[in-house]
């Protein structure tokens, strides 16, 4: 374990934004980890970089978890249950799984980030969110350097929530996390219209794990930017959820706006359709932008500063509120 000086960021969040940090170490082991967390005490917690906007230099120790490795804790003629460490690639991890023909993860092909980060804003896409095929997440909580286990229903998951946002929020580090995937007798969802929609455009009548990964992968790349090509931290707002009532109230105005309905009260809106209809959508001020094809993504054209960004959202955020009178959250993490 090495701690190095000033060294910048830019390649370790997908905005590609340049700030630097004051000090920097890569955790390679649980082991080191526990160690290190006994001898300092004002440090930041870095995973896959692809959820968040640095705004400033970090004047403290950033910790990149880089913990690597797939262990297999259960398996059975259908069903297995993997152990990951925090530090693996999602979509690396993601591909292992279609290799081995391991179903349930399938429609999160693609997600930027790491293993580690997925509980923490239970990762969802195409009809799938993560917590539907965790079974624990394994954490170090960091005042007393104990490992702690959290079982799926204690990591109260929400709608791109979970404790690890909350009350665990600065505590606990998380070091694994545990999935429960299908071995045979897939459980496929393609209730996703655009899934669907792309399955039979490719011919496929008998969906696998494969196509269907196949599936989703096409349409993300059709839509959402590449953070290798273009820096981008995903969806940068949640999709807002308003009363049923204040949906009548809108419709008068907007007949056409779409919305998913959450419960008797509730309904979600897409926030990329706000965004879109207030006349954002391919904006750009200086190299900060919103992408042409997806409104919900800002985007880095180049050398935008994380304020440069933060900024737009922020106009995005007061458009949005006065337009629509709707308070859109930001789901990307400021920092
Ligand atoms: N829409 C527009 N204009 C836009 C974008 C969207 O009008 O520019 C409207 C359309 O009506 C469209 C609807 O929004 O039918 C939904 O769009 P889309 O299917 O692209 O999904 P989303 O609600 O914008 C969410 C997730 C994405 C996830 C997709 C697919 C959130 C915050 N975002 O986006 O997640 O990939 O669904 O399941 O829930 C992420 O979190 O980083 C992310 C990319």
């Amino acid at each position: 374990m090495q701690i190095q000086e000033n060294i910048s960021l830019k390649n370790y969040n997908t905005f590609n934004v340049d700030v630097t940090a004051k000090r920097f170490v890569s955790i390679t082991s649980y082991s080191e980890l526990e160690a290190l967390i006994k001898q300092e005490s004002n440090f930041f917690v870095l995973s896959g970089g692809s959820n968040i906007l640095f705004t400033k230099d970090l004047n403290c120790l950033v910790v990149h978890i880089n913990i690597k490795g797939i262990t297999i804790v259960k398996e059975t003629d259908s069903s297995i249950e993997v152990k990951v460490n925090a530090g693996e690639n999602w979509h690396e991890f993601v591909l292992w799984c279609l290799q081995n023909d391991y179903g349930g993860l399938e429609n999160l092909s693609l997600i930027p980030g790491n293993v580690g980060t997925s509980p923490i804003q239970n990762i969802g896409a195409y009809g799938v969110e993560v917590k539907d095929r965790i079974t624990q997440v394994e954490t170090i909580e960091i005042s007393s350097g104990k490992k702690v286990m959290l079982l799926n229903e204690e990591c109260q998951f929400g709608y791109r929530n979970s404790i690890f946002k909350h009350q665990l929020k600065g505590k606990n580090i998380v070091t694994a996390v545990s999935f429960l995937l299908t071995k045979k007798n897939h459980k496929l969802n393609t209730s996703y219209g655009a899934i669907e929609a792309k399955l039979s455009e490719m011919g496929v009548a008998n969906p696998t794990v494969q196509t269907i990964s196949e599936a989703v992968v096409a349409i993300r790349s059709s839509k959402l930017p590449d953070p290798n090509k273009i820096g981008n931290g995903g969806s940068f707002f949640k999709n807002p959820i308003v009363k049923q009532t204040s949906l009548l109230q809108l419709q008068k105005k907007y007949p056409d706006i779409p919305h998913y309905t959450i419960s008797e009260k509730e309904v979600k809106i897409p926030a990329g359709w706000l965004i879109e209809k207030a006349g954002f959508k391919g904006k750009k001020i200086g190299d900060a932008g919103v992408h042409k094809n997806q409104a919900l993504v800002l985007v880095n054209y180049g050398n935008a500063t994380g304020s440069d960004i933060y900024n737009l959202a922020c106009q995005i955020q007061n458009h949005i509120q006065s337009q629509f009178g709707i308070l859109l959250e930001m789901e990307v993490n400021i920092v």
